[in-house]
C-alpha cells in the first residue's frame, strides 16, 4: 500500500506550521500549500490520499479548489476547514466538492488526528473495494471465456458423437444386409429377394403414414424376415418340384427359427415378433402360421411384409416360371385382400404400384434407408 500523505492548504503560514508540528510523530507524510494553484501543482507530482483545505484564500476559494480536486482525483478524500459561522460555505462545499468532513476552526488536536486516521481508512477501504471489483470483473471475463471454450468443446464432442453414431448406424444396416444376403444366397433364384422385400415394405409403411422409427423397423424386419431359412436344409429351399408334406412342414418352421436366431441379439428384440408372424393370415385361418394370429393381433410390420413378400415373389423369375406381370400380381392382392392380406396394406401397395408402375418392382433399384427417411 502507498505511503499515506495528507495535503493541507491554507494561506496562513501559522496554521500550516501548527499542523506540521501536531502531526510530526504520525506515520503520515504532511504536505502543505498556501494557495489553490500550488496545491494542484503538488498533487500533480505527489500522490496524497487526503486533502484538507481552508475556505477563505486569495485567488481560489477552498470550495473551488476541492471541486477541482474532485474532478482530477475523484478518489481523494476531501475535507474543509471552516469557521463556526460559515454555514452557507459548508453547504456549498458539501454540494460541490462532495467532501468527507468539515473541520471547524479552532480544532481539537486529538479530534483532528482521529479524523485524519478515519479519512485514510476511508480511502483505503474504497481502494480495496475498487481492487476487489476489478478482480471480480477480471474473473467474470475469464469465466465467460472458459464458458465459451466449454461450449465450443461440447459442440465438437456432440458432432463427433453424431458422426460415431452415424458410423455405427451404417455398420448396423450393412451387417443386417449381409445377413439377408446370406439367406438369399442359399437359393440362386432368390438373389436380392430380402432387400427388395425391405424396400417395398418401407414404401408401403411410408404410404401408410407411419412414423420414421416404425418405417425403419419395417425395413429391417423386411431384410430379416426369412433369416430363419438359414436353419432349413438347402435341398428343401432350392427344390424345383412340388414339396412333400414333410418338406413343407420344414419350410413352415422358418419364422420360428428366425425368431430364435434374433432372440439373443438385444438391439434386434423389436423385430422378433415381426419376423415370427410374417406368414400369418389376416383372417386367422389355418393357412397362416405359426400362431394363427388374426387381424390386429398380427404385428403391423408382419402384415406389410407379407404383402411385399408376395409382390416380390410373384414378380420374380423362378426356375419353373417367368415372373408374373403386374396385372396378375395386383389381381392376386385383390383376391386375397381381407383373407390372407390386411386390406389396408393391399390398398397402399396397389396405390404405389398404380403410381410407380413397373418402376415399383424394378430389380436394380438403389435404396438408402437414411435418404429415404429424410424425404
Ligand atoms: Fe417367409
Amino acid at each position: 500500500m502507498a505511503e499515506h500523505a495528507v495535503l493541507f492548504v491554507d494561506d496562513e503560514g501559522n496554521i500550516l506550521k501548527a499542523v506540521q508540528r501536531l502531526l510530526r510523530n504520525e506515520p503520515w507524510k504532511v504536505l502543505t500549500a498556501s494557495r489553490g494553484s500550488e496545491a494542484l501543482e503538488i498533487l500533480d507530482q505527489t500522490p496524497a490520499q487526503v486533502v484538507v483545505s481552508d475556505q477563505r484564500m486569495p485567488e481560489m476559494s477552498g470550495v473551488d479548489l476541492l471541486q477541482a480536486i474532485r474532478e482530477r482525483r475523484p478518489s481523494m478524500v476531501r475535507m474543509m476547514l471552516t469557521g463556526y459561522t460559515e454555514m452557507n460555505v459548508a453547504v456549498e462545499a458539501i454540494n460541490r466538492g462532495e467532501i468527507y468532513r468539515l473541520i471547524t476552526k479552532p480544532w481539537n488536536d486529538e479530534e483532528l488526528k482521529a479524523t485524519l486516521r478515519q479519512a485514510f481508512d476511508h480511502f483505503d477501504l474504497k481502494e480495496e473495494i475498487k481492487r476487489l471489483n476489478q478482480i471480480t470483473r477480471e474473473q467474470n471475463l475469464k469465466l465467460q471465456d472458459m464458458n465459451r471454450n466449454l461450449e465450443q468443446k461440447v459442440r465438437e464432442r456432440t458432432k463427433q458423437l453424431a458422426e460415431k453414431h452415424q458410423e455405427l448406424r451404417v455398420a448396423y444396416i450393412q451387417t443386417i444386409r449381409a445377413l439377408a444376403e446370406a439367406v438369399d444366397a442359399k437359393d440362386p433364384h432368390t438373389y436380392g429377394h430380402s432387400e427388395r422385400v425391405g424396400v417395398y415394405a418401407s414404401k408401403m409403411a411410408r404410404e401408410l403414414g407411419l412414423p420414421k422409427e416404425l418405417i425403419e423397423r419395417v425395413y429391417i424386419a423386411g431384410l430379416l424376415h426369412d433369416v430363419g431359412k438359414i436353419g432349413v436344409r438347402d435341398e428343401v429351399i432350392t427344390k424345383p418340384d412340388r414339396l412333400t408334406r414333410e418338406e413343407y412342414a420344414e419350410i413352415m418352421e422358418h419364422p420360428e427359427i428366425g425368431a430364435r436366431i434374433l432372440q439373443p441379439v438385444a438391439f434386434l428384440s423389436d423385430l422378433i415378433d415381426c419376423v415370427r408372424h410374417h406368414h400369418e393370415w389376416y383372417d386367422g385361418s389355418e393357412q397362416g402360421y405359426p400362431a394363427r394370429l388374426r387381424g390386429d393381433r398380427i404385428p403391423l410390420p408382419s402384415r406389410i411384409i407379407l404383402v411385399a413378400d408376395t409382390v416380390e415373389a410373384m414378380s420374380s423369375d423362378r426356375p419353373y416360371r417367368k415372373g408374373l406381370p403386374l396385372d396378375a400380381v395386383m389381381q392376386e392382392l385383390h383376391k386375397y385382400s381381407g383373407s390372407q392380406f390386411d386390406p389396408n396394406c393391399v390398398d397402399v401397395c396397389l396405390r404405389l404400384i398404380e403410381r410407380e408402375g413397373e418402376a415399383f418392382i424394378r430389380k436394380d433399384q438403389k435404396f438408402d434407408i437414411d435418404a429415404f427417411l429424410e424425404v
